[in-house]
């Protein structure tokens, strides 16, 4: 069975999103880096021209019979025009006193004959942009200070920074939408050969744990070199456990028979009828125990081998004629036969070993349980599902305990007498389940157990 580990979180999602996160700060960025930058340029424009604008009436004034005389020009006030109609205001003023125009715009300080000073004010309640331009006028005995102050309302310039604004948005919703499909693409093609290896290692079949020889990029050396120790480790160990399973049943089952034929040999000699009877029930507790560790031993095989399942396509009806085969004679010994009725290429995918291990028990049941100078049949056919179904003329499975007999070491009221250590129906089951398939016990209407093994 396969845990899935805990999941804290999805690496694609996360970079995707530090990606988009990255571009959505750097396309804020942008916007009004673009803005600033033309705001800054469309105000020096207007600036410009307001300083113009401004030197021309400044150059229209002249001393006059010690009188300040200023024409303004046509000119001064026809370049301030813009689309949006803007409104000009002026004031002139020599040294502090004023002259002419709007009373209300007062020169800045600062103003000289080198250059102007500019200001963004409220005047008339309307947002303006303001210029003081100073020049010092020499007649023949005087000096005269000559300010001129001139505002210009901003609506063509907003007009200009608001499609400024749009068009610096339509650019970085074009670069934010460029950046998030780049961020896709660039998380796909960095997770890809982790995606790559996960799915190298799905697709290994339980055999296989040779290590990974594909080249995979740096930072995954380590990760992919742990795995390939990882699996060295687990092969050695599997071997290992093989060994072990198959040492342990040489070792215990050897000694086993030797003490059998031992014993066998003494009641060859033994005239006195309890000692006779004792050696008998000697014989048959190491039958029990010999049975048990054989038992056992399959058991513990199956357990590992179902854990690590070796597929193959089998042909059913042959796996199940060689065993018929080598049961044969055991069967003649009990007067008993096997009928084998197998249709042609019913095949199914598993472990040889495992599913002759489980049909082996089967019949032996069939064998144990029945009366001799009966019949064992053995169907395999392919409908519904391929499947082995063996049944007895004996007693069949006790009812009230049918259920329950195919748990580990369960053997049910008729097994009394019988040698036997509860565990054949486990294994059956264990090797269905380990294929997918299931294991049905059942009673046959005319008498005699039934029992499917299908997969
Ligand atoms: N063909 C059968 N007819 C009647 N009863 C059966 C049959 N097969 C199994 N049983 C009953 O089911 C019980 C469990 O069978 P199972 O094969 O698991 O154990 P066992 O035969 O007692 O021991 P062993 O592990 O040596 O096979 C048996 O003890 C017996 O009571
Ligand atoms: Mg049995």
């Amino acid at each position: 069975m396969t845990a899935r580990p805990p999941v804290s979180g999805s690496l694609r999602n996360r970079l995707v999103l530090t990606l988009i996160g990255g571009a959505a700060v750097l396309t804020v960025l942008l916007f009004f880096t673009v803005r600033n930058y033309a705001t800054q340029i469309a105000q020096q424009g207007q600036d410009n021209i307001l300083g113009a604008s401004a030197a021309a009436i400044l150059d229209s004034a002249s001393i006059r019979d010690g009188q300040i005389d200023v024409d303004i020009p046509y000119s001064a006030f026809s370049m301030l025009a813009t689309p949006s109609d803007d409104c000009v205001f002026y004031a002139i003023y020599q040294d502090d006193v004023f002259l002419s125009g709007y009373k209300a715009l007062v020169p800045e300080r600062g103003a000289s004959d080198r250059g102007g000073v500019y200001k963004t004010a409220t005047f008339e309640g309307m947002e303006v942009r303001l210029v003081t331009v100073s020049r010092t006028l020499i007649g023949a005995e005087q000096r005269r200070q000559l300010h001129v102050v001139l505002a210009q309302t901003q609506d063509a310039l907003s007009e200009t920074l608001d499609q400024i604004s749009r068009n610096a948005a339509l650019l970085g919703v074009g670069f934010f939408s460029l950046a998030v499909l780049l961020s896709v693409w660039a998380t796909s093609t960095t997770i890809g050969p982790l995606k790559r290896l996960a799915d190298s290692v799905t697709r290994r079949g339980p055999q296989d744990l040779s290590p990974f020889a594909k080249p995979v990029p740096s930072e995954m050396v380590p990760l992919v070199s742990s795995l390939n120790s990882l699996m060295g480790r687990l092969d050695q160990s599997l071997g290992q456990s093989e060994d072990f399973i198959a040492e342990a049943a040489h070792r215990v089952r050897t000694p086993l028979a030797t003490v059998r034929s031992y014993a066998e040999a003494t009641l060859q000699r033994v005239d006195r009828e309890e000692n006779r009877n004792a050696v008998r029930s000697m014989i048959r507790a190491i039958d029990e125990s010999s049975r048990a560790a054989s038992q056992l031993l399959d058991h513990a095989m199956i357990t590992f081998r179902a854990d690590h399942l070796d597929r193959q396509t089998i042909d059913l009806g042959e796996l199940v004629g060689e065993l018929v085969t080598r049961l044969t004679p055991l069967a003649e010994m009990k007067d008993l036969e096997l009928n084998l009725r197998a249709e042609k290429g019913v095949v199914c995918s598993g472990d040889p070993i495992l599913i002759q291990n489980a049909v082996r028990n089967l019949i032996d049941n069939a064998l144990k349980y029945s009366p001799s100078e009966s019949s064992v049949d053995i169907v395999i056919a392919a409908e519904p599902r391929p499947h082995v179904c063996i049944s007895d003329q004996g007693p069949g499975f006790p009812p009230d305990e049918v259920g329950k007999l195919a748990a580990r070491f369960a053997r049910g009221r008729n097994a009394e007498g019988t040698i036997g250590s509860g565990l054949g129906l486990t294994i059956a089951e264990d090797v269905a389940t380990a294929h997918g398939g299931e294991l049905t016990l059942s009673n046959l209407a005319g008498g005699g157990a039934c029992v499917t093994l299908s997969f």
